[in-house]
């Protein structure tokens, strides 16, 4: 399993002209409209003319994505030079750059390339796209076939990978460059646990891969094992695992640097459902194996737990996140079962499939018993949710709007869109039990939302955000920028979170 945190690629930001540069493949990123390259004069001369030529011929005209190769023939130290489409100057943003350079990156894995050069265009902020150049360059690191045995369709990820910003300052540049190393390498760390078969990431194992990683300086590790969550009481945790023969884990992960404030105390939650199946109320066999990846929540708090410390943010983040198998084996949860939740409350359980809710109701209200004063959880929680947005935003609900807000454009920064959905009080009344405080399923209507309300249940009083990802966890078709697979979504918006402690900055 590619380990991305441990890569031994060598990333490089540098201030000289990009003629200086001495990289196999070049990539120069070309705007679809008013691009005189004017920053690049003497790009068309080291490359014999080819530049203006597919310019003027109409071969390569700047659309996004869209690749022209050519070799250097004089002037510059580059073997090659790859043009890269960029789309429409004034759409370029960070996520958008980050993007192009993922392409890139794939592109040179695709072919072998020792070592890249990624040009930053005048007129960008330097240090925003040199980051998203190193952020999405490391994206495609990723590896989705880690169990092939036949590797010859991976390519290899080249050794040296150089950023340059001509005449910008060099600390800067040095400087975003490390930070979007550190945040790719988070993305592909939440990716590669996303991508793990159930059988291999059981919540044990799930654990531990989590513990391994969060040794950076600052951060403290707490597992939690069955005995310890029985102590804390986690009935609802403990109704979910128990289908299964393998036990339950909480993973808590604790990030306190010296001297930051006593408040905000972050608290971000995930879902680590490691496999679900529906328990007894079992899910359709079609499609059934995605459901592998229903602990992508659990997986990025925890790598933006990492990075966040790697990084050195301010804040104080606790992390918790309740790890289980969903299964329906002799001692399940049984529909009609009531279950008590760590906080006291009751809950009836109608459907054994609304597993996610229940894991998340006793680590909401753990985090708060550890301190949390602002809390964000991140899950794939509802089917309903990808009906309701597809794959082209998570959901996000919450309360105070002040939180959502800040969780949204602290979301629009980094890159993952998300999309505020109500929470109506007419919604709450789905919850209703005639046993029980409540139920764990309110039903097809407006399921993202009664999901959502269910999780506030166990909210005291606090700021809280909830994030629905079951749309935008998995990739289900190939693009320039991302393969199938595991997205690495939330993990960006969740760092920036950590570094700004909900402030905007
Ligand atoms: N993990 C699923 C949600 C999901 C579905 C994630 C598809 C990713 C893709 C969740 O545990 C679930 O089963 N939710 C049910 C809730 C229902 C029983 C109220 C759903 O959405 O159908
Ligand atoms: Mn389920
Ligand atoms: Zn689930």
């Amino acid at each position: 399993m590619t380990a991305s945190f441990d890569s031994t690629a060598q990333f490089e930001g540098r201030v000289a002209r990009p003629a200086e540069a001495e990289v196999d493949m070049l990539f120069v990123p070309v705007f679809q409209d008013e691009d005189r390259l004017e920053d690049l004069a003497d790009l068309d001369d080291a490359t014999g003319g080819w530049v203006s030529r597919v310019r003027a011929s109409g071969e390569f005209r700047g659309r996004l994505f869209e690749l022209f190769l050519t070799r250097v023939t004089r002037g510059w130290k580059a073997e090659r030079v790859a043009l890269v489409g960029a789309g429409r100057r004034g759409e370029a943003t960070p996520e958008r750059v980050r993007k192009i350079a993922a392409a890139c990156g794939y592109t040179a894995r695709l072919r072998a390339v020792p070592s890249v050069g990624w040009v930053v265009r005048a007129g960008l902020d330097a240090g925003m796209a040199a980051q998203a150049a190193a952020d999405g360059l490391s994206d495609a690191e990723f590896n989705t076939g880690t169990f092939k045995e036949d590797t010859s369709a991976d390519g290899v990820y080249p050794q040296r990978l150089v950023i340059l910003a001509p005449g910008a300052d060099a600390q800067l540049v040095t400087a975003a460059v490390a930070r979007g190393r550190i945040i790719g390498a988070a993305s592909n760390a939440a990716r590669a646990l996303a991508n793990e078969p159930g059988n291999c990431l059981t919540p044990s194992k799930f654990a531990a891969r989590v513990a391994a990683f969060a040794t950076s300086p600052g951060l403290v590790v707490d597992v939690l094992d069955e005995p310890r969550i029985r102590e804390l009481k986690m009935g609802l945790l403990l109704g979910v695992a128990c289908g299964s023969a393998e036990p339950p884990r909480v993973v808590v992960i604790r990030y306190e640097p010296a001297g930051a404030p006593a408040t905000p105390v972050l608290g971000l939650i995930g879902k680590g459902v490691t496999f679900d199946s529906g328990g007894i109320s079992i899910k359709p066999a079609d499609g059934m194996e995605q459901m592998k990846s229903d602990m992508s929540g659990g997986a990025a708090v925890a790598a933006a737990m990492r990075a966040i410390a790697l990084l050195g943010g301010p804040h104080r983040v606790i992390a918790v996140i309740p790890m289980a198998e969903n299964m329906p084996g002799g001692r399940a949860t049984r529909p009609g079962d009531v279950l008590t939740a760590a906080s006291g409350k009751t809950v009836e359980i109608i459907n054994t499939d609304a597993e996610g809710r229940l894991i998340l109701g006793d680590a909401v209200w753990y985090a708060q018993q550890l301190g949390a004063t602002h809390l964000v959880d991140v899950a794939t929680l509802t089917g309903a949710c990808m009906i309701a947005l597809g794959k082209a935003a998570s959901g996000v609900f919450g309360v105070p709007d002040t939180w959502v807000d800040t969780v949204r454009s602290a979301g629009a920064r980094a890159g993952d869109r998300l999309w505020p959905l109500p929470l109506f009080d007419e919604y709450r009344e789905q919850l209703k039990s005639e046993i029980a405080d409540f139920v764990n399923s309110g039903g097809r209507p407006a399921g993202a939302s009664t999901a959502a309300w269910f999780i506030r249940e166990f909210v005291d009083n606090r700021p809280w955000v909830h994030m629905d990802i079951a749309g935008t966890a998995w990739n289900d078709e190939r693009k320039a920028y991302q393969p199938k697979g595991p997205t690495g979504v939330a993990v960006r918006t969740l760092i920036e979170l950590g570094m700004t402690g909900g402030r905007t900055r």
